[in-house]
């Protein structure tokens, strides 16, 4: 092979190996301002969801009420695999499809877990990201912050008391990129939340769990104490705990 058809070769090889990179970014779910910036420190494999339970659908709904009093009783990595599951745990392994609607199916939400000390079994105290595609906790801050982030989310004490806090966040610009700068993309992000969170709601109720949905704390403090990406926003918080009787 002379110099030039060497030349022509490599040439080709960058610009397939771009268009291929470039492809994956936009439509594979990772356009540039989809990536965000976390350091995991470890991962812990979540059981594999069921799905069937004890509960129809419509005794979950009759059923459901905001609970504010928990026992001490400790979560099961099994209660965390199906309340994150619920939120957003990917149901169509195709299409990469989840368990709550997404506008323009861009998913710009994230899920966290603030596990408290022996809030679940086996399961060190700290904060920990859901990754749906694997299934996965990913660690990324040790210690006990559920005293702080009931402090900032106006002292309301059910936040410190409940055994695990699960926090939903929304990557806008991930809908922005699809659907505009605007109210609507705005919209579509907060009602998605909304599917994520009566899914928290029913499969924690058909568990014999208990959580209330959370509007009131202070943004910026929950981004600053959980150290979310610049590009996430806290859309609810979630106490979960076993109801005290
Ligand atoms: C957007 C939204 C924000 C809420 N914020 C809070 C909150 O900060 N603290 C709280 O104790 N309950 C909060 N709630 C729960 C409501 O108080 C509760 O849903 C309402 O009293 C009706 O009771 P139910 O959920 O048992 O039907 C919120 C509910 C929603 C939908």
């Amino acid at each position: 092979m002379n110099r030039n058809s060497l030349i022509i070769v490599i040439s080709a090889i960058i610009i397939v190996s771009a268009g291929i990179i470039a492809y994956d970014l936009y439509f594979l779910g990772g356009s540039p301002s989809q990536i965000t910036s976390r350091v995991v420190v470890s991962t812990v494999a979540l059981p594999t969801p069921s799905l069937t339970g004890q509960m129809s659908v419509e005794t979950a709904i009759q059923n459901r009420r905001s609970v504010r009093t928990y026992s001490n009783q400790s979560l099961s990595l099994n209660d965390v695999s199906q309340l994150l599951w619920a939120a957003q745990g990917i149901t169509d392994t195709t299409r990469n499809y989840r368990a709550a609607p997404s506008g323009g199916h861009v998913f710009p939400l994230e899920v966290y877990l603030v596990a408290g000390k022996g809030g679940v079994t086996g399961l060190d105290e700290g904060v920990y990201h859901y990754s749906p595609a694997n299934n996965q906790l990913e660690k990324l801050l040790s210690g006990d912050l559920r005293s702080k982030l009931s402090e900032i989310a106006d002292g309301q004490p059910w936040v410190s008391q409940a055994p695990v806090n699960i926090v939903i966040t929304g990557v806008y610009q991930r809908t922005i990129d699809k659907y505009g700068n605007n109210n609507v993309s705005v919209r579509f992000v907060q009602q998605e939340s909304g599917h994520a969170g009566e899914n928290i709601y029913l499969e924690a109720t058909a568990r014999g769990l208990a959580t209330v949905a959370l509007g009131s704390y202070d943004d910026n403090k929950v981004k600053n104490l959980l150290k979310l990406p610049s590009n996430e926003y806290t859309l609810y918080i979630f106490p979960v705990g076993f109801p005290q009787s």
